[in-house]
C-alpha cells in the first residue's frame, strides 16, 4: 500500500547490495511513495551485486563512491544535487563491514589495522557524509538523515565483535551532528536500532541463524523484517516525523526491552 508520503522528495540511498539489503527495500518503498533517488555503493560491490536491477526498477541513476573517501562522496553530492536539479531532503546509511568479525577473530585479539577500518566503514562514513551535506549546504530544510544501527551499541552480544563499538559510535555521531545539523538547517538525524535481519552483512556474523532464533523467541512481536525496516525508514523521512531527532529508535518487536520472554524460556530449558 502506498500512501505517496515521499511525493516530491529526492534522496540517496547507501547501501542497496542485493534483494537481502535493508537499503533494496527501502529504495523500493520509497520509490513507491514517489519518491526521486539516487542509489550508491563502493564500485566493488556494484559489480559483485544487482544494483542495476533496482536501478532499473527505481528509475534511479547509480553513482559509485566509497562512504569512507570525502572526494567521493564530494562527487557524489554534487552529481546528486545536479540530477535533482535542487538540494537533498532524505539520506540513508546502510552501510557496515567489519573485517574482524568477516575474519571471526575474538574481541579480545583484535587486529587493530582491521579495527580503524570497521570504525572507518560503519561509523566514520555516516560523518564524512554530513560534512560533505553539511559544506555544501546540499540538505533542505526539514530534510532528514537516517542510519541503521543494532542494539549491541549499548549490550554485548557473542560474535559482534568490534561491530559493536562502530555502533557506539554511529549512534554518537547522530546525535553530535544532529545538534549542529538541526540547530542549523533544520535536519533531523537518527539512528534505527534494527532486528538481526538475514542479510549478506548480517550473516557474515557468526552465530547469525540461532541469533535469528533467540531474537524471535524474545521479541513480543516477533523480529522486524528488512521491509518493516524499510516502512519505518519512510516515516521518518515524511513530513510527519519532523521534530523527532538525535534519538535512536528502537525497530525490534520489542527485543530491547525484554528480558526473558516465556518463549527463550522454553527455548533453553529443551
Ligand atoms: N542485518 C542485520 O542483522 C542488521 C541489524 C541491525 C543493523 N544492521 C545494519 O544495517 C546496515 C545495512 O546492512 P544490511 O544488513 O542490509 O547488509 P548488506 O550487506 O546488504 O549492506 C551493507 C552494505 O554496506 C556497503 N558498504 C560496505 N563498505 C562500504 C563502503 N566503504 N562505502 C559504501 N558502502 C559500503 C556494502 O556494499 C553493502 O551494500 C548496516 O549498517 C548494518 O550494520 C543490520
Amino acid at each position: 500500500m502506498s500512501y505517496n508520503l515521499l511525493k516530491g522528495k529526492r534522496g540517496i540511498i547507501f547501501g542497496a547490495l542485493n534483494e537481502s539489503s535493508i537499503a533494496w527495500k527501502v529504495a523500493e518503498r520509497a520509490a513507491a511513495e514517489g519518491a526521486e533517488i539516487v542509489l550508491t555503493n563502493t564500485a566493488v560491490a556494484m559489480r559483485m551485486g544487482e544494483i542495476e536491477r533496482l536501478a532499473e526498477a527505481c528509475n534511479a541513476p547509480v553513482i559509485a563512491a566509497d562512504a569512507t573517501n570525502i572526494e567521493e562522496l564530494e562527487a557524489l553530492i554534487d552529481k546528486s544535487l545536479e540530477h535533482f536539479g535542487g538540494k537533498i531532503d532524505f539520506v540513508l546509511h546502510s552501510v557496515g563491514m567489519s573485517p574482524n568479525v568477516r575474519k571471526s577473530i575474538p574481541y579480545q585479539q583484535l587486529n587493530y589495522t582491521f579495527f580503524d577500518k570497521t570504525l572507518d566503514i560503519s561509523a566514520l562514513s555516516f560523518h564524512k557524509i554530513m560534512q560533505v551535506l553539511y559544506n555544501k549546504q546540499a540538505m533542505n530544510e526539514w530534510g532528514s538523515i537516517v542510519a541503521l544501527s543494532y542494539l549491541a551499541a549499548q549490550r554485548t552480544f557473542v560474535g559482534y565483535g568490534d561491530m559493536a563499538d562502530a555502533k557506539a559510535l554511529l549512534e554518537s555521531v547522530a546525535r553530535s551532528f544532529g545538534a549542529i545539523f538541526g540547530k542549523e538547517y533544520k535536519v533531523r538525524v537518527n539512528t534505527i536500532s534494527q532486528s538481526p535481519t538475514p542479510t549478506t552483512a548480517g550473516m557474515g556474523v557468526a552465530g547469525m541463524s540461532e541469533m535469528l532464533n533467540f531474537a524471535e523467541a524474545m521479541s513480543p512481536l516477533g523480529n522486524a523484517t528488512a521491509e518493516e525496516c524499510a516502512d519505518y525508514c519512510i516515516t521518518l523521512f515524511s513530513d510527519l516525523t519532523r521534530k523527532v531527532t538525535m534519538q535512536n529508535l528502537y525497530h525490534d518487536g520489542g527485543f530491547s526491552s525484554i528480558g526473558l520472554s516465556e518463549e527463550a524460556f522454553n527455548l533453553l530449558s529443551k
